[in-house]
């Protein structure tokens, strides 16, 4: 269990930017070589749309538009950067990381990148990495990047996990802010993480370097994982509100992992944020794992929702099983 509350050092969000590879499947277009339906698609999970990456497209590849949209955003420069963390369970090569290949192609200077792997839960374990950085005083300008091509690890014959994921990518620039250690203070207050390995059957890929020699498949016992996700992030967020010193009538924004609708309705419900500050972009994204905190956070700021100096809530669940909740004034 780890919990943690940053000193007056704090880490701020300056910049966020998001990228969807241009094509998008809609459940009829999968309907035509799965054996599924838009209806029961929706019904079940909330999802209408996803994005895939083209032939030739890969993680790396989402991960840097994403960066470079957030340094733009943050009015900041490739030059400037100094760490760079991606959360991503489908890199390009097993080795080296996506982020060495983003701190490349975007042309930033020698410092520090490497990938974070908690899956679905990923971006909020990255940013408390990073915080333990910026908060730290040890970097002045990190991007924090959750990007994914899901949709490579599809089994198209499962229909009950194909019909559920898509690829695109979401980052942040964090630069450390003096605060007083008060809510008031801008930038991340507080985050809770959780992982469960006894839990691995419910959520894996069949598949890997060291077993199989192969990528392999996305398998889940979705109904399984549906049962321990509202409680377990339920959970996560109140232990990051306590720690933050913040109750959920002051969150402004709740921005979930884009996993299925009714989680979402479920964990906003079961710790009782009202459902006009939710951020659900799922029927849109479909479930990005990694990306999909960013993206929904990137579409709030976009449609001019999410606003700065407001209170967020993000949490996330995924494979391990991992799950975990962080709260920040943006
Ligand atoms: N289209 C049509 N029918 C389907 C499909 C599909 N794509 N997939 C499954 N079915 C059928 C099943 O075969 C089954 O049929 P049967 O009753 O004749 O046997 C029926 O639908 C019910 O299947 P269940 O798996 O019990 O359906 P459920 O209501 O649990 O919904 C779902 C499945 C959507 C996967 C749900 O369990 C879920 O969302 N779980 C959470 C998993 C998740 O989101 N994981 C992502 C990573 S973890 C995270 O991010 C939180």
């Amino acid at each position: 269990m780890t919990e943690a509350s940053p000193g007056s050092l704090r880490s701020l969000v300056t910049g966020v930017g998001g990228y969807l590879p241009s094509d998008i499947v809609t459940n009829t277009d999968l309907a035509k070589f799965v054996d599924t339906n838009d209806e029961w698609i929706v019904e079940r999970t909330g999802i209408r749309q996803r994005h895939r990456a083209a032939e030739g497209e890969f993680t790396s590849d989402l991960a840097t538009v994403a960066a470079q949209r957030a340094l733009a955003a943050a009015g900041r420069k490739a030059s400037e950067v100094d760490l760079i963390i991606v959360a991503t369970t489908t890199p390009d090569l097993t080795f080296p990381s996506v982020a060495t290949m983003v701190q490349y192609k975007i042309g930033a200077p020698v410092g520090i990148a490497f990938d974070v792997q908690a899956v679905c839960s990923g971006f909020v374990y990255a940013m408390s990495v990073a915080d333990g950085f910026v908060a730290r005083g040890l970097s002045k300008c990190a991007l924090v990047i959750g990007a994914e091509t899901m949709t490579r690890l599809m089994d198209w014959a499962d229909r009950g996990t194909c019909v559920l994921f898509g690829d695109g990518a979401g980052a942040v620039v964090l630069e450390p802010q003096k605060g007083q250690g008060r809510t008031s203070d801008r930038g991340l207050l507080g985050f809770s993480l959780r992982a469960d390995g006894s839990k691995k059957d419910l959520l894996f890929v069949d598949g890997g370097p060291s077993s199989t020699g192969t990528v392999g498949h996305l398998r889940m016992l979705g109904n399984q994982v549906f049962r321990h996700a509202v409680v377990n992030i339920s959970e996560a967020i109140e232990a990051s509100a306590a720690v933050a010193g913040v109750t959920m009538a002051e969150v402004d924004w709740f921005i979930p992992h884009q996993a299925n609708q009714r989680i979402l309705e479920g964990v906003a419900k079961r710790v009782g944020i009202p459902e006009e500050k939710v951020i659900s972009t799922v029927a849109l994204h479909a479930n990005t794992s990694a990306a999909s905190i960013p993206l929904a956070l990137n579409h709030g700021i976009e449609d001019g929702r999410i606003k700065p100096g407001q209170l967020l809530l993000l949490e996330a669940m995924g494979g391990g099983l991992t799950w975990g909740a962080c709260v920040l004034r943006l």
